[in-house]
Order: structure tokens, then C-alpha cells, then sequence
């Protein structure tokens, strides 16, 4: 069957994967409100295009943190990636360089930060989760650093795991012929079965629950990597984020896998947008599927999004082409996007090129 666009790789992983790995990829926390209002926020948003307007020739490269990408669409870190392809995050690696675009290496990779830098020539961020014993998290971010990673990308929103009831009644666990391959040798390296889902039993062991914003001051003095903060859905936080220092924000719950309740990310982006007031770049996961979303996201102020799910679906169903052909087929739908809406560059993507239901009433479309 020929694949016309992302969703589709999901129906294939769906048939291809073992429950347990289809689960955990695939599900939210608790009663899923967030997960589908990822995706059903994006349908509130409508386009005002213009017209007239000479697009034979269209541009969508751009820069993520001075890095030249040849589209705003990157890939967000998720966690060990073997279980939906034997090539895992190497295969991902080699699809995001041929599209000339980052990856974000999860710090629960089953491919470790050296094995990715062997794959060639690319850029790419590495995702942390600081865990309890700091020297281990000093020990990762230099190596993460020796291997050319350019950016730490710092999750903020799980001092404890999201309740993912698929994996409690999975009792998920990493398969036992893979590694958490950042950590081989220490007991952080493997996650193992429990009366629970095993990562929510790992998590409660490992992550410092402890993390506040003096660590994010505390990266800093361990690294000269920039450091995104990722998981701000609040204008509070992401002024904190432009205090602490660091170099820009990830609007992001998660992809919905930790509390439920919150926001669609794209509702949440304004507010962020608004607060930072373009002292560092926001950037946005969550529900991002079309080429449309990114448009839309670019358009409510991000400088770029970042893909998870489809990332781990076409892997599973087709490995690197898989990836290859996600992210080609989200760059041609942008491309499109743009054309149809009178946008030659990136730049000239603005606000008022969107509606939205908190727009003006006379204008918005009802809902
Ligand atoms: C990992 O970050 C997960 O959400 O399972």
C-alpha cells in the first residue's frame, strides 16, 4: 500500500509491533484527555491565506539555535527505539542528516550518544533526565559533548512518571536482549519487569525528584552546551526559563504522557510565545502530524516543532526509509502549506495568517 501521509505508519507499527511496544508508544496517561486534544486542537485553528502572491519559488529552510535545518520540523527525543526497529536510533540518526534536520537523542536511548555520532556527520541534541546520582549525569552530558552533540535538551516535567495504564496492565518492561545503552554497565542500564509498568518503577528509582530551577543553573556550570528546557506550558515558567538561562523553551506535556489535563500544546504556545518576548526561541511537540500543525505553530510564534510518535511509527513499519519518508512527506505538506497561503520563507509566516476560537469572535470560526 502506498503511504499518503503520517497517520498511516501508525496503522502498520499498530499491526507489526508487540502489544507491549505498540502500548507504550502509543498511549497517554489516565483517561487519554490530553492525548487526543493534541491532535483535535490543531482542527480549531484556521487558515487566512493570501493570494496573488508569486510562490514558484518557495523556501523552507531555517535555523534552530544558529544551525542551519532545511525545515523548522525536528525530531523530539523518544526512548528506546530498538523495541520498533533492530537499527533503532541509528536508523533515525541516518534519516534525520539525509533530510538535514536534528534529532534529539532520548537519554533512555537503546543506541548510546558515541554509537549515534558513528552513524556520520549530523546535528543533533541530547535529551536528559537528571537522575539521582549527579556525577553519572556529569559523566553523560561530557560524553554527550565529546560526541559533538550540540545542545542538552532538559525534560522538566517528570519527577515522577505519568499513570500509563497500558503499561501498568503490560507490566512493561525493556526487552531483554536491548540496553539503555547511555548507561550500559550501571543498574540504570536496564529497565526491569515490576508488579507496575517497569519505567514507572525505574523513573521513581533513578530521576531525582528533587530538580528545581537552581539545576538548571547547575547545568550550566557543567557544560557550555545551550540547554533547552522542555515541558513549559506556562507563561509563569517560561519566564523562569529566560532567568535561569538557559537557551529556549519546548512547549511540550509530554506527548500527553504525563498529566493528563493539560492543554493541547498548541493551545499553550501563545501564552509561552507572549512571555518570553522573543528573548530565546520557543519551540513545540505534541499532535503534530500535518504539515498544517507546523504552519500552525510557526504561525502562533514558534521558531520550529519537534515529531515523536511518527517517528517511532515509521520505524517500526519501514525503519530509516520509514523516517525518511515521514519527515520528507511533513516538509513537502509545509511546503504546500505555505504555497497555498501566500508564505515564500518562513519568515514570512505571521500571526495573521491563523484564526483561532480566542481571536475575534466576528472572525472566529464557531465551534
Ligand atoms: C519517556 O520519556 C516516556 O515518556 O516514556
Amino acid at each position: 500500500m502506498e503511504i499518503t501521509n503520517v497517520m498511516e505508519y501508525e496503522t502498520i507499527a499498530r499491526e507489526k509491533l508487540p502489544k507491549m511496544v505498540y502500548d507504550y508508544y502509543a498511549s497517554g496517561a489516565e483517561d487519554q484527555w490530553t492525548l487526543q486534544e493534541n491532535r483535535n486542537a490543531f482542527s480549531r485553528i484556521l487558515f487566512r491565506p493570501r493570494i496573488l502572491i508569486d510562490v514558484s519559488s518557495i523556501d523552507t529552510t531555517t535555523t534552530t539555535l544558529g544551525f542551519k535545518v532545511s525545515m523548522p520540523i525536528m525530531i523530539a527525543p523518544t526512548a528506546m527505539q530498538k523495541m520498533a526497529h533492530p537499527e533503532g536510533e541509528l536508523a533515525t540518526a541516518r534519516a534525520a542528516s539525509a533530510a538535514g534536520t536534528i534529532m534529539t537523542l532520548s537519554s533512555w536511548g537503546t543506541s548510546s550518544v558515541e554509537e549515534i555520532a558513528s552513524t556520520g556527520p549530523g546535528i543533533r541534541f541530547f535529551q536528559l533526565y537528571v537522575c539521582k546520582d549527579r556525577n553519572v549525569v556529569i559523566q553523560l552530558v561530557k560524553r554527550a559533548e565529546r560526541a559533538g552533540f550540540k545542545a542538552i535538551v532538559l525534560t522538566v516535567d517528570t519527577p515522577r512518571l505519568g499513570r500509563r495504564e497500558a503499561d501498568i496492565k503490560n507490566r512493561f518492561a525493556l526487552p531483554s536482549n536491548l540496553t539503555l545503552k547511555n548507561f550500559e554497565g550501571l543498574d540504570l542500564g536496564k529497565i526491569d519487569r515490576t508488579n507496575d509498568s517497569g519505567l514507572a518503577s525505574y523513573v521513581a528509582d533513578q530521576v531525582d525528584q528533587s530538580l528545581s530551577w537552581k539545576d538548571v543553573k547547575w547545568l550550566q556550570t557543567i557544560t557550555r552546551l545551550p540547554i533547552l528546557v522542555k515541558g513549559v506550558i506556562t507563561a509563569e515558567d517560561a519566564r523562569l526559563v529566560v532567568q535561569a538561562g538557559a537557551a529556549g523553551v519546548i512547549v511540550s506535556n509530554h506527548g500527553a504522557r504525563q498529566l493528563d489535563y493539560v492543554p493541547a500544546t498548541i493551545m499553550s504556545l501563545e501564552e509561552v510565545v507572549k512571555a518570553v518576548q522573543g528573548k530565546v526561541p520557543v519551540f513545540l511537540d505534541g499532535g503534530v502530524r500535518r504539515g498544517t500543525d507546523v504552519f500552525k505553530a510557526l504561525a502562533l510564534g514558534a521558531s520550529g516543532v519537534f515529531i515523536g510518535r511518527p517517528v517511532l511509527f515509521s520505524l517500526a513499519a519501514d525503519g530509516e526509509a520509514g523516517v525518511r519518508k515521514v519527515l520528507q512527506m511533513l516538509h513537502d505538506e509545509l511546503e504546500l502549506t505555505m504555497a497555498l497561503s501566500g508564505c515564500r520563507s518562513i519568515k514570512e509566516i505571521t500571526r495573521a495568517h491563523v484564526v483561532t476560537p480566542w481571536d475575534n469572535p466576528h472572525v472566529a470560526p464557531r465551534l
